[in-house]
């Protein structure tokens, strides 16, 4: 699998298969590319699907502090590694906050915007004051205890009690980000910019996958920001937390796939 050097991590990893319009999938936190493992073999049967790592997580450095738009500044470099013009990109929640400040910087790069259980919104005080707590407990070595709360809470409690190996297997993968990782990660959700204002002007088709079970994303919040973009494909996953690329692998799936033919329909 390709990693590339660039001026923000000296091993910036992402996967890369299939053929075909190109889709481009982030994960969120805390999580690496392998977040997406139930859907790429599918996705890369009729798309090139391309599945970074970002710095801190995986098999990718994290050689200094790196921000939500230094990620998506990580998007643009292997998007022009591997000479793709255009993509559509689908962010699952802290990769929906890389993907609108990357649509922020580089509008005309998109033909299409996915938010995997995401937002627009910047954290208020208190989401910010919660996160600086759990960067303490990190920092004093409280890792797995941490990760062992958190990492549960991201399902629904029926998908839960159904699949506790999948619960275990996602805990031990987010047991592998460094402590470093996961801090970075919060101290880049902290400082991210608000990006609602940008729904406004948006003129590329938006997609917006909404959990009805979601502890993380409350599927209502959500649903004060997903009309205002002018094309929108919603969808809402019942019994679903804020993980269906696990909950709800092939509805997901087809979802991204319908999404993307439209992308590619109305660019072209
Ligand atoms: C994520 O799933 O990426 C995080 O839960 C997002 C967040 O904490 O805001």
């Amino acid at each position: 699998m390709p990693e590339i050097a660039t001026s923000l991590s000296s091993r910036l990893f992402y996967r890369k298969m299939g053929s075909g319009p190109v889709v481009i999938l982030l994960h969120g936190f805390p999580e690496s590319g392998t977040l997406w493992r139930n859907i790429w073999d599918d996705l890369a049967l009729s798309f090139t699907v391309i599945i970074p790592d970002f710095p801190g997580s995986g098999n990718s450095s994290l050689d200094q502090p790196t921000s939500i738009v230094q990620m998506a500044e990580c998007v643009r470099q292997i998007m022009n590694a591997e000479r793709v013009s255009k993509a559509v990109v689908a962010g699952h929640s802290m990769g929906g906050y890389v993907g609108f400040a990357f649509a922020a910087l580089y509008p005309q790069r998109l033909c299409g915007l996915t938010l995997v259980h995401s937002n627009p919104e910047a954290d208020d005080e208190e989401k910010k004051n919660t996160r600086r707590k759990s960067i303490e407990l990190i920092k004093k070595g409280a890792k797995k205890m941490f990760l062992g709360q958190m990492v549960p809470n991201l399902f629904s409690d029926s998908f839960k009690h159904l699949h506790p190996e999948v619960i275990e297997e996602q805990t031990r993968q987010a047991l592998e980000i460094s402590s470093e990782g996961l801090v970075n990660f919060y101290n880049a959700m902290i400082d991210r910019d608000d990006r609602k204002k940008l729904l406004n002007n948006i003129n590329f088709p938006m997609q917006w996958i909404i959990g009805v079970n979601d502890n993380i994303m409350n599927y209502k919040k959500i649903l004060e920001f997903c009309y205002k973009s002018h094309i929108n494909f919603v969808s809402f996953y019942n019994n679903c937390g804020h993980m269906s690329m696990l909950e709800a692998p092939e509805k997901l799936t087809d979802d991204l796939k319908t999404f993307t033919n439209h992308c590619n329909k109305y660019d072209s």
